[in-house]
């Protein structure tokens, strides 16, 4: 019988209570916060769909394995499991493991880049780009231009311009380019995969001039399982096989593991270069921590040793991008303009297309977040002008689905608030700025509307 209901392959076992509030309630912790989400107390929350990051749910495995944790400080076993358990996926010779993935950003980038150096990636991530700029070297995005188009269902909308890319080379020269980076997915893209033909031929290039392919691998498993579901070749394929061709085309990776390594905190190096590994390692003990831990506690490691794995199970892939899937099809089914095709880890709203009669120095991404909290007590994030002012491609409304943490009725609740808000949506207003920090203003912005 073919299946068509989708299922969490997994029962719970211990529960967390979430709290409902009334409109009258969300309103004025809504004016509290300044119409900012960031500034919300996550228990006046209901469904958090702020980001996919930390706020994942452990399996009964990850959480025996927090019970054997090794917190030696030098040479734990824990460190063994996890080295053990990456290299079984990444295949890379060196394993360091790092407190979140920025500061495995920071340490790769301080190792390679200098003023003056380019980088360049489908689409850095924000902390991504912060850490090349902070070396003085340029991070330059390099996205294919269907990604850049929001209705557009090129189904690997990810993927970077290699044209784009050899003619870079062509310009600058390679000495310019210390290392050339794709994320997979593209987060800030649309969580929207890259093919393996696209990586090869990224790889091809940089081996060609001799240029480092590093990948950041945050949603490894979420990538694979798309390359396998739509690329000629890989359909019987496992997501672990294809995980392992992905990575051997590259020399090294940065991880958040607090994406796909299922963990709530982690993440880690990886290199072949041994005399890259031994600066790098040198940087890592002084600020991370000892090579073997790095800044996570022994039973991090472990959890993380057993999440990569988890987050490669193909009931779960199954169950986690058809559950995106299902969110993004059932809005756009009655008109909600997103990001298409659905990403892997999260819907984006199109606001601008949403709020068509607010401008955009009216934030409508910020607008529409703060009515879905209102409607229903849903959390949101903007991606748009009030995170990147002028800088801002799209106005975007991201809704990061957590890993194990919500169930399918979860989804249709989000599902149908925003539908309601959706019905309504000619009597939403813009906002205005009362308040901005000089930097990454959207964490602490304060707004009224207009
Ligand atoms: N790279 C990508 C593609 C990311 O999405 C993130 C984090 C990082 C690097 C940095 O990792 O947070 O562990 O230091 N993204 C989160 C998000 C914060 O909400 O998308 P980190």
């Amino acid at each position: 019988m073919p299946v068509k209901t989708i299922y969490e392959p997994f029962r719970i076992k211990s529960v967390e209570p979430i709290r409902g509030t009334t409109r009258a309630e969300r309103e004025s912790m809504l004016r509290e916060a300044h119409y900012n989400l960031f500034l919300l107390k996550a228990d006046d929350v209901l469904i958090d769909l702020l980001t996919d990051s930390g706020t994942g749910a452990m399996s009964t495995h990850q959480w025996a394995g927090i019970m054997e944790g090794d917190e030696s400080y030098a040479g734990s076993r824990s460190f063994q499991n996890f080295k053990s358990s990456i290299q079984d996926i990444f295949g890379f010779k060196h394993v360091m493991p790092t407190h979140q993935g920025r500061a495995a950003e920071r340490i790769l980038f301080q190792t390679m880049c200098k003023a003056g150096d380019i980088v360049p990636n489908n689409t850095h991530f924000d902390t991504t780009r912060a850490n090349v700029e902070f070396t003085g070297a340029e991070a330059l995005d390099l996205q294919i231009p269907e990604g850049k188009i929001p209705d557009n269902r090129y189904p690997f909308k990810g993927n970077m311009d290699v044209a784009a890319l050899e003619a870079l080379i062509q310009k600058v020269g390679k000495e310019k380019i210390p290392l050339a980076m794709l994320t997979v997915t593209n987060n800030s893209g649309g969580g929207q995969p890259v093919s393996m033909e696209n990586t090869r031929a990224v790889s091809t290039i940089c081996r060609k001039h001799g240029i480092p392919f590093y990948i950041d691998a945050c949603r490894f498993a979420e990538n694979a399982y798309f390359i396998k579901l739509r690329e000629a070749g890989y359909a019987d394929k496992t997501p672990k096989e294809i995980a392992q061709e992905m990575f051997s085309l590259a020399d090294g990776c940065t991880m958040s593991a607090k994406k796909d390594g299922m963990a709530n905190i982690g993440g880690f190096l990886c290199t072949n270069d041994d005399r890259l590994a031994q600066r790098e390692s040198d940087l890592l003990i002084l600020t991370e921590g000892y090579p073997t831990y790095g800044g996570l506690a022994g039973r991090d490691l472990e959890a993380v040793a057993i999440g990569v794995q988890e987050a490669l199970d193909i009931d779960y892939l199954k169950y986690r991008i058809s559950s995106t899937a299902y969110l993004g099809n059932k809005i756009s089914e009655h008109g909600v303009p997103i990001v298409q095709p659905p990403g892997g880890h999260a819907i984006y709203i199109d606001a601008k297309a949403f709020l068509p009669h607010v401008p955009v120095e009216q934030f409508p991404g910020v607008a529409l977040a703060a009515e879905l909290y209102l409607e229903g007590g849903i959390r949101a994030v903007e991606i748009g002008s009030l995170m990147f002012a002028a800088a801002a491609k799209m106005e975007l409304v991201r809704l990061a689905i957590p890993r194990r943490v919500y169930t399918q009725s979860h989804i249709d609740y989000v599902v149908e608030v925003i539908l309601d808000v959706w019905e309504r949506r000619e009597q939403i207003k813009g906002l205005k700025l009362t308040y901005e920090a000089p930097f990454l203003r959207h964490f602490t912005a304060k707004l009224e509307p207009v």
